[in-house]
């Protein structure tokens, strides 16, 4: 069964996973003592995320990663459902930003996030070091956006 738990303490028990989103530790320290972490667990431990507060109305996915061996399995979207739930009530907008990649482009298209607006060159002037994604290079920053009070139901096609 599936179960997925707000993380309290240290959080930094979860960095192998965090840092398959975000490959660069002290990006991560930027956001995690203040982002909520949570952990989704299927007998054993699969997926995590972090979500950050940015205003009164709008939070952002700060990062989100599933194992690779179980990856494609849903993980992900499970995860997204749930935060999405979770902070419906608190927030107005999520935001989640990544790099110009269509594969994770359209995973958040079907999640039910639609883009927004890109910043320039954000992976080459807040790194240090090129970051890939496969042989893609990855340069601005894109960011989509989901309107938390819009669910979207488990065959993510359909609005309610
Ligand atoms: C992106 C990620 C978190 C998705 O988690 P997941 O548990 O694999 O997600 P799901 O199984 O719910 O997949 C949802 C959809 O995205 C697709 N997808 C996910 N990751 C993909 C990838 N790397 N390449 C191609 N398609 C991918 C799946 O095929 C699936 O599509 P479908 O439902 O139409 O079949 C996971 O692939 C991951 O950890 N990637 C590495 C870290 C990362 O890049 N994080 C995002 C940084 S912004």
């Amino acid at each position: 069964m599936i179960r997925i738990e707000k993380i309290i303490n240290n959080k930094k028990q979860f960095l192998d996973l965090l840092l398959l989103a975000d490959e660069q530790e002290d990006m991560i320290d930027k956001y995690l003592p203040d982002g909520d972490l949570f952990a989704l667990y299927d007998s054993d431990l699969k997926s995590v995320c972090v979500v950050l507060p940015l205003d009164s109305k709008t939070c952002e996915l700060k990062n989100i990663a599933t194992y690779r061996e179980y990856q494609g399995k849903g993980y992900g979207r499970t995860l997204i459902g749930f935060i999405a739930g979770h902070y419906k009530d608190i927030y107005r907008t999520m935001l989640v930003g990544t790099g110009d990649v269509t594969a994770i482009l359209s995973f958040y298209e079907s999640c039910g996030f639609e883009q927004s607006h890109r910043i320039k060159n954000f992976f080459t002037d807040n790194y240090n070091h090129p970051i890939f994604e496969g042989d893609i290079q990855l340069i601005d920053m894109i960011y989509l956006k989901k309107d938390l009070l819009i669910q979207i139901n488990e065959s993510h096609e359909q609005e309610k």
